[in-house]
């Protein structure tokens, strides 16, 4: 069985057919799917689209791009979905320097207070990070008390070495559609040094679709053939990967039930 530990399905490519892609990915022998908010609206979107099918979670949270309105209303919010049966995640989070560097201090604070508040919840972090990373380290690493629940990096475009540390914290790393890119020499490094046991899969959908799916709207269907790169890149079957990242979203996300 395969996994996609973040896809967004509220949005409005996906949305309006979600029978249809929840039918197309289970045909691919997609079973787990995480569904992830971006603040406190879209998270109460993909609790209710979990809700309606098996083997659908979310996680609940305010992306870095979004605490720029954020309030404290908008955190309570957050507290009260991720309580939800399904609610497997606090996320998405982190730092995105990347469109606008004007609020990078009140994109800090909230960062770090998901963080606190997902150890509260029991819950591990789903993290965006762009064109921040070493921002992001740096914050990870001063409230590594809090996380206890760890947490998983997703989309990952950094270096090996930071790759490290965040191993050493804790962390899953999760690959994408970009790991087929054909320019993706630091993911594939990256790709190649991980220890199994810490490889996650994702699409980021309606984002970046995994050749040869490059260019059309991306959806969970899509997952084997990032997972078939991987196991390329790493020099094992598809079935290793497969049943390694299936039992890596167990032991991080324990809320979901096998
Ligand atoms: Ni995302």
């Amino acid at each position: 069985m395969f996994v996609d530990t973040h896809c967004h399905l509220d949005d409005e490519k996906l949305k309006n057919d979600l029978d249809t892609v929840v039918k197309e990915f289970r045909a691919a022998n997609v079973g787990i799917v995480i569904n992830i908010g971006c603040d406190a609206a879209t998270s109460e979107l993909v609790k209710r689209q979990a809700e309606k099918y098996d083997g659908m979670y979310f996680a609940a949270g305010i992306h870095p791009m979004d605490v720029k309105d954020a309030t404290d209303c908008d955190l309570e919010k957050i507290v009260e979905l991720a309580k939800h049966d399904k609610c497997v995640a606090v996320g998405e989070i982190g730092l995105d320097y990347y469109w606008d560097k004007t609020f990078k201090d009140k994109q800090k604070e909230y960062f770090a207070k998901q963080i606190a508040l997902a150890n509260e919840l029991k819950l591990p972090i789903n993290v965006h990070v762009r064109d921040a990373m070493g921002d992001a380290v740096e914050i990870i690493k001063a409230n590594k008390d809090k996380l206890t629940y760890g947490g998983v990096m997703h989309c990952y475009s950094g270096s090996v070495e930071t790759a490290k540390e965040l191993l050493k914290l804790g962390f899953y790393i999760s690959f994408g559609g970009t790991l087929t890119f054909k320019n993706a020499r630091a993911a594939v490094e990256v790709a190649k040094f991980l220890p199994i046991d810490r490889i996650l899969t994702e699409t980021d959908s309606p984002y970046l679709a995994p050749e040869p799916k490059r260019g059309t709207v991306n959806a969970p269907k899509n997952i084997p053939f990032i997972s078939a790169r991987l196991a390329e890149i790493r020099g094992e079957t598809l079935e290793t990967v497969e049943r390694a990242v299936y039992e890596n979203t167990l032991a991080l996300f324990k809320k979901i039930r096998a």
